[in-house]
């Protein structure tokens, strides 16, 4: 680990532009990584926090195709929304990039040249699923299947975001094209892949051995387990029309995989930020004494901490992360949160609704940061953030303080008489804050730091509840300007501190307190963080301060009652468009149905694949033998209500290993309206006309 790096290089994943962006991202990503920024900001630290749209990728054409324009509309329109919500929500980045521009065309064609040049590929001829009446190959997104690991139904041709393993399109059980829906055949093409498994030891010893302190569990863990799974070189090539093409002869009709492009953003980005501040991009991209860290959430841990570390270390010319602070998911409501399904709080959505409130969503969100596990986001909980803790506690303080000043003193802070012990452990204890707070963010804690910085307020509000300044102003009018002095320290304290969390509310406090950057430095260097440590006083006797103002106000049960509303109607949508009956597929002749080898069986075993959450393996006696079959239910059965029930088995189906066990046929299942599996078998409640089988 580098312990006093010369400069900081701060990336945040970049967003794929298919739609806008909510709650989950900011509070996985974009605000851990601008509370990280904004500090080492005020430490004086040489930073460069940097971003910008992911504008390539599958997603984005298959948004383009359904809406009938072209991806460059898709965009353009959503890289314009994103970077409005970054910028309402205070997210500092030095420089917020596209993966379209220039610039960053240039830097990975010449990344990628640069590593065909020096033998870092391998180059071969594979067979690749084609969709036939696309004319199309098929990567990536354009192929859902069952995940060959956890048996989720609906993994990518690249990754299942169930269990987060990277995956190629051909490991994929059941392939299904999103174009056509057709079963995709195999077609030969060329490629060139990164061979990963060549990098095995020194992955092992640069994050197993040298990682093993410093990087968070969940991060390590999922990282360990790929490794010690064994890795396998990847395509970074692809036959599509939609990315940045592939720079070498013969690779006509190829573009740069999405995740080879992507991650070069960050350097792209920070080449574009250097450019216009006239500075030197290299030194934060080649020098060692950069720290170089990335902020991601959860599903992006394999390309930064395998793959990306990888293409940066057989380059040759780059540093790399010193940490990958990656959060695990927020769920909304108790689900998960989804884009295509609209179960989101979208953040343009949230600012019609609570204009100027930012910060307390912010807030709601590092309170309740998904860092170690999932989490989940509920509006009552919001509410009660913000009414019990920033209302009740932050404001009502800072409120007390400036009105009991301008009362007594004409927002002139009072000379201080004797310090009592109340007053001495009071001081003593906020000057304790600034430290524990920087050791909370500097380990990636953000939800302890806030939390910190909330007991802060507390000690502040508790002090002026026990001291009553406004009882003492009858009978000791000497002791009240120790006690306002003592206040305003605090309230000046939060308005330094408060900044990386609640930027909005430091800006509006130091109003309030009339703090200038000439109030802050008084002749002095040292970071103001630090000084509410060393110094005497930070809001000097004499000071002048302005007029209160709400900092923070009450959000009433009706304006929760509203968005508990909106989310219902989407959940109504949802139902409905799950009800709505799929086409008919490919007329199948009388040969193809007698293909199919369908069986009465009854289930005699059951029991759940161990470290999976979907899968169970079931015995079953289908009258010829009784055999293994694996199957995806273990979410909506638990095995001892499925012994002796009976099924139908299609028993011809290819026998198939899913981790390890051998499958030997397919049990036929349907859905109910509720999206509850169920067995075949039409009579069942909820079973509704045209619900295919499968
Ligand atoms: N667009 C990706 C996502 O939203 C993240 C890309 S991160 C980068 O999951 F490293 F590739 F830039
Ligand atoms: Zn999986």
């Amino acid at each position: 680990m580098n312990n006093s790096p010369q400069r900081y290089t701060i990336t945040a994943a970049l967003p794929y532009t298919n739609g806008p962006i909510h709650i989950g991202h900011l509070a996985g990503v974009y605000v851990p990584a601008d509370i990280y920024a904004r500090y080492l900001r005020m430490h004086g630290q040489d930073v460069a926090f940097v971003c910008g749209s992911d504008e390539h990728g599958v997603p984005i054409t298959i948004k383009a195709k359904k809406e009938g324009v072209s991806p460059q509309d898709i965009v353009d329109k959503y890289d314009a929304i994103i970077k409005k919500s970054f910028k309402d929500f205070g997210v500092s980045f030095d420089n917020y990039s596209r993966t379209s521009a220039e610039v960053h065309h240039d830097t990975a064609s010449d990344f990628f040249k640069s590593m065909y040049e020096n033998g870092k590929f391998i180059e071969e001829t594979t067979k690749q699923l084609y969709d036939e009446k696309a004319g199309q190959f098929l990567a990536d997104r354009f192929v859902t299947g069952t995940c060959p690991k956890c048996g989720n139904e609906e993994a990518y041709g690249d990754q299942c975001e169930s269990c987060g393993t990277s995956l190629n399109a051909t490991d994929l059980i059941n392939p299904k094209s999103a174009i056509t829906g057709a079963t995709p055949t195999l077609k030969e093409t060329r490629h060139w892949f990164l061979p990963l498994d060549q990098y095995e030891d020194w992955l092992k010893e640069w994050i197993l051995e040298g990682h093993k302190a410093d990087w968070k569990t969940n991060v390590y863990g999922q990282v360990k387990s790929w490794i010690d799974d064994g890795l396998r070189a990847r395509a970074v090539t692809r036959d599509l029309d939609w990315g940045i093409p592939v720079p070498v002869e013969g690779a006509e009709g190829k573009v740069l995989y999405v995740w080879f492009d992507a991650p070069i953003g960050y350097i792209s980005s920070t080449k574009e930020w250097a450019a216009h501040e006239g500075k030197d991009w290299e030194p934060y991209w080649k020098d060692e004494n950069t720290k170089l860290v990335h902020f991601i959430g959860k599903d992006n841990i394999v390309f930064h901490c395998i793959i990306f570390p990888t293409m940066l270390k057989a380059h040759g010319d780059y540093i790399l992360p010193d940490n990958v602070p990656a959060n695990e998911f927020l769920n909304l409501e108790g689900k998960k949160l989804s884009t295509s399904k609209n179960w989101a709080v979208w953040l343009h959505e949230y600012l019609e609704d609570f204009p100027n409130q930012q910060d307390v969503l912010r807030y709601a969100l590092t309170a309740n940061a998904p860092e170690t596990k999932d989490n989940d986001f509920t509006w009552k909980d919001f509410q009660a953030r913000n009414n019990n803790e920033l209302v009740a506690i932050f404001g009502n303080f800072i409120n007390r303080v400036v009105v009991l000043t301008n009362k007594y003193y004409d927002g002139i802070v009072p000379e201080p008489n004797v310090y009592s012990e109340v007053d001495e452990a009071t001081i003593a204890e906020l000057k304790a804050y600034p430290a524990v707070i920087a050791s909370s963010i500097e380990k990636y804690r953000f939800r302890e730091a806030q939390a910190e910085l909330m007991n802060l307020a507390r000690l502040g509000n508790k002090y002026l509840a026990d001291e009553e300044p406004w009882k003492l102003i009858k009978t000791d009018e000497e002791r009240v300007k120790t006690v306002m002095y003592v206040a305003l320290q605090i309230a000046s304290a939060l308005a330094t501190l408060s900044e990386p969390f609640l930027p909005f509310t430091s800006v509006k406090l130091k109003g309030i307190l009339k703090i200038t950057d000439a109030v802050e430095n008084q002749g002095e260097k040292e970071p103001q963080w630090d000084k509410i440590a060393t110094k005497r006083s930070l809001l000097p006797a004499g000071h002048q301060i302005g007029k209160a103002e709400l900092l923070f106000s009450k959000i009433e049960d009706s304006e929760i009652e509203k968005q508990l509303e909106k989310l219902e109607a989407t959940k109504t949508a949802n139902a409905a468009e799950n009800q709505k009956v799929e086409p008919q597929k490919e007329i199948a002749n009388f040969d193809d149905f007698t293909k199919m080898d369908l069986r009465v069986g009854t289930i005699i075993e059951a029991h759940k694949m161990p470290k999976t959450k979907k899968l169970l393996v079931l015995k079953v006696d289908t009258g010829l033998d009784k055999r293994t079959v694996v199957s995806g239910i273990a979410e909506h059965f638990s095995p001892e209500d499925i012994i002796g029930k009976k099924v139908t088995v299609l028993a011809n189906l290819a026998p198939r290993k899913l981790r390890g066990v051998e499958s030997e046929g397919m049990i036929l299942m349907t859905e109910n309206a509720g999206g509850k599996l169920v067995f075949v078998n039409p009579d069942e409640d909820g079973v509704e006309n045209g619900t295919t089988i499968n």
